[in-house]
Formats: C-alpha cells, structure tokens, sequence
C-alpha cells in the first residue's frame, strides 16, 4: 500500500469491479484505445492484475481518492506480455475516471509508484509509452521526469496495422535520473 497526500495506491477489491467497469466502458477514458471494454472485458483485466500481484507482489494498484475513499481506476508498475525493441522491461501506467482528471493525480500517484519500483523493486529503469496522439499521458510522462527519444517510437503489435492509433511513444525513467 502507498499512501501520497490525496491517494491510496492499494490492493484490489471486489467492490472496484463495478466503478472500474465504469470506466472502461467511458469513451473518453478509452478514447486512445482501440475500443472501450464490455464487463467481461474489464472483470478479466482485474483478473490478469490480481494474477500480478499473486504472482509478484505488485502490478497496477487500484487508486483510491482518500477524501472520500472512492475507487478512481489503477496507477501502478507492470511488465508487458508483448516483445519489443524496450522489453522486457517493467512500464508505468495509469487510467482514471474521467471526473477526476487535470487535478494532479495521475501525477501524484505516478511519483509515488515511480519510487515504490526503484527504492523497493530495486528497477534500474521505468518505461511508460502510448499512442502518440494521448498528450494528456505524454503530459504526465513528462512531469514525472521521464525523457523521450523519438528513436524509441515503436508501432504496438495489440494494434492493427493502419490502425490510427497503432504509433505509439517511448518514454524512459532511470534510477539515477530522478528529479
Ligand atoms: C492520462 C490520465 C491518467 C491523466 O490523469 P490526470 O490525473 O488528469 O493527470 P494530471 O492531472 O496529473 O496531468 C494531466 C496533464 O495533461 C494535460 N492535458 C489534459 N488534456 C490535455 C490535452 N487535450 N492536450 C494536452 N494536454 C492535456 C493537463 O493540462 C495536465 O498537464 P499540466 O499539469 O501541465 O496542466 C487521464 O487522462 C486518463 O485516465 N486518461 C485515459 C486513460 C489513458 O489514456 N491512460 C494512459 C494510457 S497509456
């Protein structure tokens, strides 16, 4: 559990199923995705984190808001499934309920998940990407230090070919780098 000034980074509970369904089925919040997510969809991305931290310890941890201990969607460390020129490599990522963006949060909890993973994992480095079109992720990437390399662009291989969203951005943080 990581505890910042307005969030919980904690374990997942049964009860974040329903909000976090919300979410994903919200075409804003999946606007750079290829298509929002139908329940099942959804449940069996709660599966796939729970195996994580079965597994592990760690993976994306649901945040929670602690004004009001409401579930406002994941922030957290993740190692991807798929090969690339960057993996392995453990990513950073986050995804929030729409109502609560442009507050710092995402930023916020990325800080707190950023040093859970090099002062408690041990990382050497964090990497984070998206579709190159998600400036508000960019944005975020970039607040918490992260550097971007153009060479590192990549085309994800979970998104079709000629697919609008298939470029996606390379960000990189390194242990030693920190701000
Ligand atoms: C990405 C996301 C988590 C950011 O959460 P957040 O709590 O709003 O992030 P923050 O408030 O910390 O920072 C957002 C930044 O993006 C900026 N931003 C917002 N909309 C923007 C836009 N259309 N264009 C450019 N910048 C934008 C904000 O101004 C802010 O930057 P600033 O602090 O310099 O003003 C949230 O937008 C989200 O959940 N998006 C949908 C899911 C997603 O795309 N996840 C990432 C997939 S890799």
């Amino acid at each position: 559990m990581i505890q910042t000034e307005r969030l919980l980074l904690r374990a997942w509970r049964d009860t974040d199923r329903e909000p976090f369904a919300a979410l994903n089925a919200d075409p804003r919040v999946m606007r750079y995705f290829p298509s929002v997510l139908s329940r099942q969809e959804s449940d069996d991305g709660v599966d796939r984190i729970l195996r994580a931290f079965d597994e592990r310890g760690w993976g994306f941890f649901a945040a929670e808001l602690r004004e009001t201990g409401a579930f406002i969607g994941f922030i957290g460390l993740w190692i991807p499934a798929f090969d690339a020129h960057f993996t392995p490599c453990v990513e950073i990522g986050w995804r929030l309920a729409a109502e609560y963006w442009n507050r710092g949060l995402a930023t916020e909890g990325a800080r707190a998940a950023a040093r859970y993973g090099f002062d408690t994992l041990g990382l050497r480095e964090i990497v984070a990407f998206t579709a190159e079109q998600n400036l508000p992720s960019r944005r975020v990437m970039e607040k918490i230090g992260m550097t971007h390399d153009p060479k590192d662009d990549f085309d994800h291989p979970g998104v079709a070919e000629g697919h609008w969203l298939r470029r996606h951005v390379l960000y990189r943080l390194a242990a030693n780098a920190r701000e």
